[in-house]
């Protein structure tokens, strides 16, 4: 996958895109609002470095911050629908941002929500 996507500078630039959306489309702002008071840099920073070893690629997370542990490391977060499906439509306008073709694009967004299934808390 990690070279189908076309390797670290296309997922930093998805990863990029991603937060920007969210910090500025109002349709995803109680996703926004789970990372209030965090620099938003860093999230980058890690989902960069997370997607990198999702995608196949080099493990930059885990050589940099251990075990992902996505589901303990969201626990400080009210994550319920509204704010998982807010997540997946900022990734689904930054993969149609991206120059990953469609095939690849809906196999990675097949996961990203089953990812951000387990994730939600609350189902409101
Ligand atoms: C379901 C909706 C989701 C919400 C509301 C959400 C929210 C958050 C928040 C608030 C943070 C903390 C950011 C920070 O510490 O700077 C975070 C971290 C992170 N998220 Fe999510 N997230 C969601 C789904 C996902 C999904 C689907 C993935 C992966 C495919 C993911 C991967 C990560 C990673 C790797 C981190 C960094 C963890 C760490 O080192 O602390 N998230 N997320």
């Amino acid at each position: 996958m990690y070279e189908a996507v076309g390797g670290q500078l296309v997922i930093d630039k998805l990863v990029d895109d991603f937060y920007a959306i969210m910090a500025t489309d109002p349709v995803a702002k109680d996703c926004f609002a789970t990372h209030q008071g965090r620099d938003l840099s860093e999230s980058a920073h890690k989902l960069k470095y997370f997607l990198s070893g999702w995608l196949g690629g080099p493990q930059l997370y885990v050589e940099n911050f251990g075990h992902p542990r996505l589901r303990m490391r969201h626990n400080p977060f009210d994550i319920g629908v509204k704010e998982a499906e807010q997540w997946l439509y900022c990734m689904k306008k930054a993969l149609s941002q991206s120059s990953i073709s469609l095939e690849t694009q809906a196999k990675m967004f097949g996961a990203f929500v089953q990812v951000a299934q387990m994730l939600t808390k609350n189902p409101d």
